[in-house]
């Protein structure tokens, strides 16, 4: 951490050479106190006769991340960044600046506005402002494209894209690549100016070539494929303006920027950022994460298979575990085939490939299971193999291993109450492709030990995972909330509204796919399954709908048969199965339901707020630590639109009132399923918001 003493910036003199350094920790953000000590770090040594070169470089682990991001939606305290960066491009002494680590954003806009930048192996530039609802806004659109060719440009800007360090320099991003400290990088790049080695020259004074059909071609294709996010269009038309003289092209790059500083999709976009972050935050923190090297994985199914992939990319050893040894071996090809897509897909190469797959052992039966750090058992949802599992796992296992259970809806406390180590078992639920899929719920038993917690934690930071903690109920987090919201689609269907219409209209609003293609991708056998466990326990007053249950009754569950709401036999747009627009009517006559009109609005209406209502419940039981923990879940394990936030962050954009407005209404045709949760009508009554709470 910061102490609040250090100055953010420093400034050294060797002889004719000024040194700036930025110091802010952890990611040199460029809050207003950096701001006003760069501006007059650059006054101060332009204004020395005895300085001929000044070196700019940032301290720690990067050179600057770029704006402070916890400033944007408050009220911006001068000096800005762009009178900055123009303070810095008007020098009458040359200035040289040295990246290292990552240099994002206003970063990458601080290097732009300096005379030459030297950059270290290892290190990343970008401009990832569209990521964040943004454009580059000081000074990146229009400075940029007179460094390197237009369609670099709008490449690096529209997609918000790292690049490498050679990368950089090829491009011209970059003047030169050195090796070593930023501090001696920086001194030699002040000497090779006054050698005259290296020529200092202003971005500004380059004029940009701006190829018109090229710019219009990009703007056309960004319009068709992401029709509703407006930050990666306004860039490329930013940089439309980079041929104007800089002062002009600033000034409508400035504007552009300030519009989308206003949009609803800036707020979610930087909340979602917030939010792979906030995560992180467990009472648990504290704690001490266990060693962990060897990762047993009892069972060899896509799960299994994908769990250990995700592990071993991770650089840990892993023994998977099947019943019988050739089930063990084709687990382990599957695991090579997985690894193959890696290589194919550049992510490693093939040297890398063959020493994971040499980290990768398989066996029978859990006695190889006994020095392992860490078992993650992955066989199929039935509670009395889980606890003969884990009580079999108890016999075995060093004492520490932590026992995970990769349930999606069990009991983690009862299975934890099969062994004699209860602190130990954790639930570990990956999504499928777990070696893909960036979401980890992590689920916390009565009895689990907060070093197992944190171990937890420490694994998903090496996975690159965003772990999320959740409290033991009936499919944690994500499947409870999906189980609930997921009835309100079927109940619309059979009211009225077809599926096809459904999915397209929450597709419309930016979800990855609609409710019903999911389930068609998923296996619509996964869902029935699930259905028939909980018949039991269903009230009897609960409304039922029964067409997806008939459907799989045919056989059909979806892709892997060939059809299931919709036909998959051959290639081109999805088309409804004829046959379950059958059932679907037959259906609604047999319950004597006259279907009506449904308008879009309405459907993503009352999709959205079921799933809040229930996502507030899940936040009053306390089985989320937050709001932002449920958002978290949604954006990155159940296609949430990332620039929504989630759908607490959205819950506060239609207000806590009108929602409970909204499930008083639809209470009137169904008072069971629609009851405002005790937490959203509180919020409604003392006019706070999930945000608030999220601070709390
Ligand atoms: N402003 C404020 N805080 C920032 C920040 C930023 N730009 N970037 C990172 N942080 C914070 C994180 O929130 C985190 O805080 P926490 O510890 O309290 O949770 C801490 O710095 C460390 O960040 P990470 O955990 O993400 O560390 P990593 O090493 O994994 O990643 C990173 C570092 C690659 C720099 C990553 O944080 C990142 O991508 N940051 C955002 C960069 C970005 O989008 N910059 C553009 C900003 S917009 C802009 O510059 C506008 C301009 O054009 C006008």
């Amino acid at each position: 951490m910061k102490d609040q003493n250090q100055p953010v910036v420093t400034i050294r003199r060797e002889g004719p050479v000024g040194l700036i350094a930025i110091a802010n920790p952890p990611v040199n953000a460029m809050g207003a106190a950096v701001r006003q000590a760069l501006l007059d770090a650059v006054t101060e040594l332009d204004g020395d006769a005895d300085i001929q070169v000044i070196a700019l470089y940032g301290e720690g682990r990067c050179f600057s991340a770029g704006a402070d991001i916890r400033e944007f939606g408050k009220t911006p305290v001068p000096p800005r960044l762009p009178d900055v960066f123009d303070r810095i491009e008007a020098s009458e002494t040359p200035i040289i600046a040295v990246l290292h680590g990552t240099t994002l954003g206003g970063g990458l806009e601080l290097a732009l506005s300096t005379h030459a930048r030297v950059i270290l192996p290892g290190a990343q530039v970008g401009l990832p402002e569209v990521k964040l609802g943004l454009l580059p806004g000081a000074g990146g659109t229009q400075r940029l494209p007179r460094l390197v060719a237009l369609r670099s440009a709008l490449d690096i800007i529209t997609t918000g894209k790292f690049i490498d360090a050679e990368e950089a320099r090829d491009l011209g991003v970059a003047d030169l690549l050195a090796e070593g400290t930023p501090p001696e990088v920086a001194r030699a790049a002040a000497y090779a100016v006054l050698d005259g080695k290296l020529t200092p020259r202003r971005t500004g004074d380059i004029s940009a070539q701006i190829d018109q059909a090229v710019l219009d071609q990009t703007i056309a294709e960004l319009q068709a494929r992401r029709p509703a996010l407006q930050a990666p269009i306004k860039a490329a038309q930013s940089i439309g303006h980079a041929g104007l003289p800089l002062a002009e092209g600033l000034q409508k790059e400035r504007a552009l920027f300030l519009e989308l500083m206003e949009s609803d999709d800036r707020q979610g976009l930087i909340h979602a950022f917030a939010a792979e972050r906030a995560v992180r935050r467990i009472p648990e923190a504290e704690a001490t994460p266990r060693t962990l090297n060897s990762v047993g994985v009892i069972g060899g199914g896509t799960m299994g298979v994908g769990i250990a992939t995700a592990l071993l990319q991770a650089g840990l050893s892993v023994t998977l575990i099947e019943t019988a040894q050739d089930r063990a071996e084709a687990a382990q090809a599957n695991i090579a085939r997985n690894l193959d897509g890696a290589v194919k897909r550049g992510k490693i190469d093939a040297a890398t490939r063959k020493r994971l797959l040499d980290a990768l052992q398989i066996g029978v039966g859990v006695e190889p299971l006994a020095d392992a750090d860490l078992v993650i058992e992955a066989v199929f949802e039935d509670m009395d193999v889980k606890l003969d599992i884990f009580s079999r796992l108890d016999g075995v296992c060093k004492a520490g291993a932590i026992l995970a259970t990769n349930t999606s809806y069990l009991d983690v406390n009862r299975i934890a109450a099969a062994t004699s180590r209860p602190q130990d078992v954790i639930g570990l639920h990956f999504f499928s492709p777990a070696h893909v899929m960036r979401l980890l719920e992590v689920v916390v038993a009565d009895k689990t030990a907060p070093d197992a917690v944190a171990t937890a934690f420490d694994l998903a930071g090496r996975m690159k995972k965003v772990a999320v903690r959740s409290g033991v109920c009936d499919g944690f987090i994500g499947n409870r909330i999906l189980a609930h919201y997921r009835k309100v689609a079927d109940y619309m269907l059979e009211d009225g509204a077809s599926f096809e219409q459904i999915d397209r209209a929450l597709e419309g609003v930016g979800f990855a796919m609609g409710p019903f293609a999911v389930s068609d991708l998923a296996g619509m056998d996964i869902g029935w399954a699930t259905r028939k466990r909980k018949a039991p326990t269903r009230p009897a007053s609960e409304r039922y709908v029964e067409i997806a249950d008939r459907i799989c009754e045919q056989g059909w569950f979806g892709r892997k048969t060939g059809r299931g709401y919709y036909l998959y036999e051959g290639a081109g747009p999805r088309q409804p199965n004829p046959d379950a627009l059958t059932i679907v009517q037959a259906e609604r006559d047999r319950k004597g339901i006259t279907p009506r009109d449904f308008a879009e609005d309405e459907i993503v209406a009352r999709y959205m707020t079921a799933m809040i209502a229930e996502a507030a419940r899940v936040v009053e039981e306390g089985i989320a630590l937050r709001p932002i923990d449920v958002d978290a879940v949604f954006l990155f394990g159940y296609g949430f639109p990332r620039h929504l936030g989630g759908p607490l962050n959205h819950a506060d954009r239609i207000g806590a009132a009108e929602l409970v407005a909204r499930i008083e209404g639809y209470a009137t045709e169904d008072a069971d399923y629609w009851q405002v949760p005790d937490l959203l009508r509180q919020l409604a009554d003392t006019g706070r918001s999930f945000a608030d709470l999220n601070k709390e």
